[in-house]
């Protein structure tokens, strides 16, 4: 789908991808963008940059992205590109983390798409075409090894970014996933804090949002499903569909040697 003259909202707009993402939509001639956040100053910020409509909003309740979708509809027309950005880290380490964590990270990372879905899909079927895209993460195809809470949620996220594409596809309906290794924004401190985690983000290469903003302009205008920033994942992801055995090797290999490299 090209990308000018459209209407594009974008959550996690604030900061990080999401603001990239919207100075790069914007750049493209979008005719309306719309930067949505919890954190109102940060999105009123990148939308003025841009000319664009801050909305304060939270990813993790059902009716607060009802609202933004009745917001910019009101304000610009149907939308023509969601782009469900926003995203949390949960914690690191496994199944101990409380299930407020849990909770948060499924309603925000997974439950905010569906949300999303559900309030665009009736008009976006009815006009025959529209655009859903969300932000996954590579931690989604491959694991974040640091953290489970982060690896299942993005798991279900590119699920449901598969699901969809497969049901609505022939109705018109485009969907992608964006899903990078690495990127320096604030979310990534969190991460790198922990040896095993900074080990495997490191490995695929640190790039920066402008670089997810130009992978995403290109695999929205070529409507591809994974949007992939970093060339490695794919052929990761090759490697674990056809040798799971070895790959989870090399996963191991890698969590055991950044775990002595963090207590020598
Ligand atoms: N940085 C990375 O290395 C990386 C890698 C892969 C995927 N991602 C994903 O990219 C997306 C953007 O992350 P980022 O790295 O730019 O992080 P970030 O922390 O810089 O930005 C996340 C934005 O989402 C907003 N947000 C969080 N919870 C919200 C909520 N409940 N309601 C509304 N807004 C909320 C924050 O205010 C912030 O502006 C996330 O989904 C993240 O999981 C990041």
């Amino acid at each position: 789908m090209e990308l000018s003259n459209r209407h594009v909202v974008i959550t996690g707009g604030a900061g990080g991808i999401g603001s990239a993402l919207a100075a790069r939509i914007a750049a493209e001639g979008a005719r309306a963008v719309v930067v949505a956040d919890r954190d109102a100053d940060g999105a009123a910020r990148v939308a003025n940059g841009i000319g664009g409509l801050a909305v304060e909003f939270d990813a993790g309740r059902e009716d607060s992205v009802q609202e933004l979708v009745r917001r910019a509809t009101e304000a610009n027309g149907p939308i023509d590109i969601f782009i469900s950005n926003a995203g949390v880290p949960g914690s690191l380490g496994g199944p101990e983390a409380p299930d407020e964590t849990f909770d948060e990270a499924w309603r925000v990372n997974v439950m905010a798409h569906v949300w999303a879905s559900r309030a665009l899909l009736p008009e976006m079927l009815e006009r025959g075409e529209g655009y859903l895209v969300n932000t996954a993460s590579a931690a989604g195809l491959l694991t974040q090894v640091s953290s489970l809470v982060y690896s299942v949620t993005k798991h279900a996220a590119v699920a449901l970014a598969e699901w969809m594409a497969i049901e609505y596809g022939d109705a018109g309906i485009r969907v992608s996933c964006i899903c990078p290794q690495g990127v320096r924004t604030p979310m990534l401190e969190l991460a790198m804090e922990d040896a095993v985690g900074a080990a495997a983000l490191s490995s695929g290469g640190l790039i920066e949002p402008e670089d997810v903003a130009d992978a995403v302009a290109a695999g929205l205008r070529e409507e591809r499903l994974l949007i992939l920033p970093h060339e490695n994942v794919a052929g990761f992801l090759a490697l674990k569909g056809s040798d799971p055995e070895r790959w989870l090797k090399g996963m191991r290999k890698l969590v055991r040697n950044a775990r002595t490299g963090a207590a020598s």
